[in-house]
């Protein structure tokens, strides 16, 4: 049996990894914290939780996550997206446990329009991506034994995403605007855990840090997701198309975000489904609700 924590417990990934974690009970002891039973900033509570409860692999699903917030609130963003990762992976590095991290695509500019491979040079436009970036950099800079997993767009049925926002606001008016020139890979939180399962299945044989880069199969703009969210959702309001520039945010947002999932399929050998497909399977979960 391997000890696993999961930390960030109560958010979007945290719950689908929670769903999935049943799957795994024959050989996986799981412990779920969020901020209230481990607050990972706090190194010296990360310390004794991993010596009390003989822990192995931690999987960090905690983050600062309001990226339009933390142009203003940096502070508190570096302290959860890095201080606070840095104490996981220097733990982790001191205990001889294995660290599977999540990173985001806003490290990269997304000024290219090629999808953007694992060995690419970061370049993050917001406070968030700079702060996400750091974090991975302390990773390395540990020299734990660990994954990191750039995703992007993340939905689900849990919590508050993009999905759920556009069903609200579907339902409440007869036509939105979203921007249609920020193209990218929406990722279902439920496909991304069982990545993170797969990779864990398959055991880090590797020392220091491996990078990978996972979204749901498939591209679109945040319009064309709009789109489909009404369509799927049977929901009549009309979505209009609009530059970036007609809908000003305050963090600056990689205007081209796609990955190359090239590398995490090799490493998992299984197919990525197709992000329409997931998420049919989300607004159904939470139509049946
Ligand atoms: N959401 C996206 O679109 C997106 C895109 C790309 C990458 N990612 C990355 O994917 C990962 C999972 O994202 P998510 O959407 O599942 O995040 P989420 O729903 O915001 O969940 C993050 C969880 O971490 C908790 N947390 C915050 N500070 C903590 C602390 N000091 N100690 C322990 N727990 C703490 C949060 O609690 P509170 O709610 O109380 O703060 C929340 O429950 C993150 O690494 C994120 O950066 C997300």
């Amino acid at each position: 049996m391997k000890n696993t924590l999961i930390t960030g417990a109560n958010g979007q990934l945290g719950h689908c990894l929670r769903d999935l974690a049943k799957e795994y009970q024959d050989k996986y002891r799981f412990f779920y914290t969020d901020v209230a039973e481990l607050d990972i900033t706090d190194a010296a509570a990360i310390d004794k939780y991993i010596i009390d409860n003989q822990i192995n692999v931690i999987i960090n699903a905690a983050a600062y996550t309001a990226v339009d917030r933390a142009e203003d609130d940096e502070g508190n963003a570096y302290r959860i997206n890095c201080t606070a990762v840095a104490n996981l992976a220097n733990a982790a590095k001191k205990h001889g446990v294995s660290l599977f991290h999540i990173s985001t695509d806003y490290v990269f500019s997304g000024d290219s329009s090629k999808p953007h491979e694992e060995i690419d040079t970061p370049a993050p436009k917001s406070v968030y991506g700079a702060t996400k970036l750091a974090g991975e950099r302390a990773i390395e800079g540990s020299g734990c034994q660990a994954v990191v997993i750039r995703t992007s767009w993340l939905f689900s049925e849990y919590g508050n995403n993009f999905v759920k926002t556009m069903l609200r606001l579907g339902a409440e008016r007869e036509s939105l605007r979203v921007v249609c020139d920020q193209i990218g890979g929406p990722t279902y939180a439920g496909d991304l855990a069982r990545v993170v399962f797969l990779l864990m299945e398959k055991g880090l044989d590797q020392s220091g840090t491996e990078f990978y880069h996972f979204a749901n199969e498939g591209v679109c703009s945040w319009f064309d997701f709009s789109k489909a969210i009404m369509e799927i959702g049977g929901l009549g309001c009309r979505v209009e198309a609009i530059p970036s520039s007609d809908y000003p945010a305050k963090a600056r947002r990689p205007a081209f975000s796609l990955f190359n999932l090239g590398k995490i399929k090799a490493a998992t050998g299984s197919d990525i489904p197709y992000w329409r497909d997931s998420l049919t399977l989300v607004i159904n979960k939470l139509q049946e609700k």
